[in-house]
């Protein structure tokens, strides 16, 4: 989304600035066959190979890796599309990619399938039977093989401009309404047709959508905690919805799991926020501008000052079962969460890597205690509940240690304002503070391949070493990182290890830059400010950028063009670009069916405004993606890709 945070005070602890749109871009595993297509490729845990790291220009080190498998990526066999400047999708010669299930299209529920009206003058209960603006992290459920099966997907945000007949001009309770139900989360059901083309199945059993007014669970440290209670949830078990939802994970054991990311902003703040509130972000004034409050009041934070506790967790939804209750899991912290990565030890239990995009923030991991166990969803309903959260800490000697946040342990008392295990959750941010986690530049989507690397995106934070700002680092190394990096490690021993050893596996760059830092290393197609990330079953990296639309095209993104998807071999660091999206778009969430032959991912906010309350016509003017009608509106969309040929996407 393009909300003006210009005037926000950053008063957050030093070096930190707690909303990563504070001036700068804002935005509103894949399950395969079951348990053991999950499990083969981080299964594979014998033998060791020597490994050459992709240099930092801070750590160039050979290191002898234990456990990894002998090079299983495939190698890249496309060839590479130009950057682009069209409003159009391009991908390489042999390959298709269109668009299904955009903002608006009934879902496919059995109680109504409204069709969208390009005016906008859908209602508030007509959205919530339609699919939500601005797709995120998305994955692919399979019902049968590789033919037909579940996308579940994220709704991350809405432009208000285009949204309602008028935009926000006379807002009312119904265009609240509309807005919260264009948030949150999709469920449809596709299937492969003769043709080799993908449509929705409609109506579907299994169509959904939960809103940011579904009724969600609470469970784990925090669930009931007294900072999670609200006058209008004295429980503090029941919350109204899911907002914000970036990106996004899926467990083993059949789940997805959906990430609140940028809350914050949702909340009618006090003029003078606490300094609980400021070290979340929260700033005097309106937020990001929803308006939510005016007409709905649990988003006023002056009367209701917890429920934005309620907000800022990983959520879990079973989509096989629409009757089910997603759930809060806050054992897994408390962030501007940006997705969810689930691996598996080796006796079984769950890990689950997540970054804080925001400035200076942190990368997180969560242990569960206990082991996954047969069943599916049901059967493991508990286990994301209890285990251990980390923080992660990089240090100069490319080794790093994960910090558990353990109440009573270290600096973790009550004496330092955490009263127990929930108040360490709903404080995550705090907690990291005081044990000395790694503050990042903006950590967004993370991956694990099948050699055991974990990855996280670092998009950027053109604030690093500015004056009152924390300066570069060896895990951060370039100040005004207008570029962002891709960071990977491996754990010493397996996933639940405290100890790991890191590297960059890129710093992304263009070399036709004049200001060296912005150069990059590069081993192949320049891009810049990756942000989606998935490593494929087959273990090629595909890696989406989100350059914001006011920086795109000028200063150091002068020569990128549109945001792109690459595919890199993770073995070799090769990068290819492999598609470009529509005007004003981010490429986000990928996944794709067992076969390796159709890869579904999602084109976010086309023709991003300046300002979200633009009016369709001026937004028209930057895209009008993907149906180009006169009387249109640019819709986020989910691309279906395939070869021509029905090939392996990639090889
Ligand atoms: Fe919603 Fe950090 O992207
Ligand atoms: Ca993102
Ligand atoms: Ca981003």
């Amino acid at each position: 989304m393009a909300k003006d945070f210009s005037t926000m005070e950053h008063s957050s602890p030093v070096g930190r600035d707690t909303i990563h749109t504070v001036s700068a871009p804002s935005r509103r595993q894949w399950l395969q066959g079951g348990v053991a297509a999950f499990l083969s490729p981080l299964a594979v845990q014998s033998g060791a190979v020597t490994a050459l790291l992709a240099t930092a220009g801070c750590a160039t080190k050979v290191e002898p890796l234990s456990g990894g498998m002998a090079s299983a990526a495939t190698k890249l066999g496309f060839k590479p599309v130009a950057i682009s400047t069209q409003d159009t999708v391009t991908v390489p010669e042999g390959y298709t990619a269109t668009p299904i299930a955009a903002w608006g299209e009934p879902v496919g529920m059995a109680g109504g399938q409204p069709a969208f009206r390009w005016d906008g003058s859908n209602s508030a209960a007509e959205q919530a039977l339609q699919l939500g603006m601005h797709h995120d992290g998305i994955h692919f459920f399979p019902l049968k093989g590789s033919e037909r099966g579940l996308l579940v997907m994220n709704h991350e945000y809405t432009d208000d401009g285009l949204l309602h007949v008028g935009g926000m001009a006379d807002w009312s309770a119904e265009k609240v309404a509309k807005s919260q139900a264009a948030h949150g989360v999709s469920v449809i059901e596709v299937a492969r047709q003769a043709d080799g083309s993908w449509q929705m199945v409609r109506p579907s059993r299994f169509a959904r959508r939960i809103t940011a007014s579904t009724a969600c669970a609470v469970s784990g440290p925090a669930a009931g905690h007294p900072m999670l209670q609200t006058a209008l949830d004295p429980s503090g078990l029941r919350v109204l919805g899911t907002l914000n939802n970036c990106g996004s994970g899926l467990t083993p054991w059949g789940t997805y799991l959906t990430c609140e990311e940028n809350f914050i902003g949702y909340f009618r703040a006090p003029n003078r926020p606490d300094a609980h509130q400021r070290r979340w972000g929260m700033r005097p004034g309106e937020g990001f501008g929803y308006r939510w409050a005016e007409f709905d009041a649990r988003f006023d934070a002056v009367d209701h000052p917890n429920e934005v506790n309620r907000f800022g967790w990983v959520v879990e939804i079973d989509p096989m079962d629409p009757s089910s209750t997603p759930v809060k899991r806050t054992a897994l912290g408390r962030a501007a969460h940006e997705g969810a990565t689930v691996a598996m030890t080796k006796d079984g239990r769950a890990v689950v890597y997540m970054g804080e995009d925001a400035r200076f923030e942190y990368i997180y991991k969560f242990v569960s205690r206990d082991r996954m166990q047969p069943g599916g969803a049901k059967a493991n309903a508990a286990l994301l509940d209890q285990g251990t959260l980390y923080v992660a800490r990089f240090d100069a000697d490319g080794t790093g240690r994960w910090l558990p946040l353990r109440h009573g342990q270290g600096p973790l008392t009550a004496a330092n304002g955490f009263a127990d295990a929930g108040a360490v959750m709903v404080k995550t941010r705090q907690a990291s503070d005081l044990l000395g986690g790694t503050q990042m530049d903006r950590p967004e989507w993370t991956a694990v391949d099948p050699q055991g690397f974990v990855y996280c995106t670092l998009t950027n934070n053109n604030q690093r070493g500015q004056a009152g700002r924390a300066g570069i680092d060896a895990a951060n190394p370039r100040g005004d990182n207008t570029m962002g990096n891709i960071i990977r490690w491996k754990e010493d021993g397996d996933f639940d290890g405290e100890r790991f050893q890191w590297t960059h596996f890129v710093l992304a760059g263009d070399p036709a830059n004049g200001r060296a830092e912005a150069k990059g290393n590069v081993k192949g197609d320049a891009f810049a400010c990756p942000d989606g990330l998935w490593v494929d079953a087959r273990g090629l990296m595909w890696i989406q950028t989100d350059m914001h639309v006011r920086e795109m095209g000028k200063g150091d993104l002068a020569k990128l063009g549109h945001n792109a998807m690459l595919c890199a071999d993770p073995t070799s660091g090769e990068v290819r670009r492999f598609l470009t999206g529509p005007a004003g778009c981010e490429i986000t969430g990928a996944t794709g069916t067992a076969d390796g032959r159709t890869m579904f991912i999602n084109i976010q906010h086309p023709g991003e405004p300046p300002d979200d309350r633009s009016e369709p016509g001026a937004v028209r003017a930057i895209s009008n993606w993907p149906d180009q009608r006169p009387d249109g509106r640019p819709r986020s969309a989910t691309l279906v890709i395939r070869r021509i040929d029905g090939g392996l996407i990639g090889s």
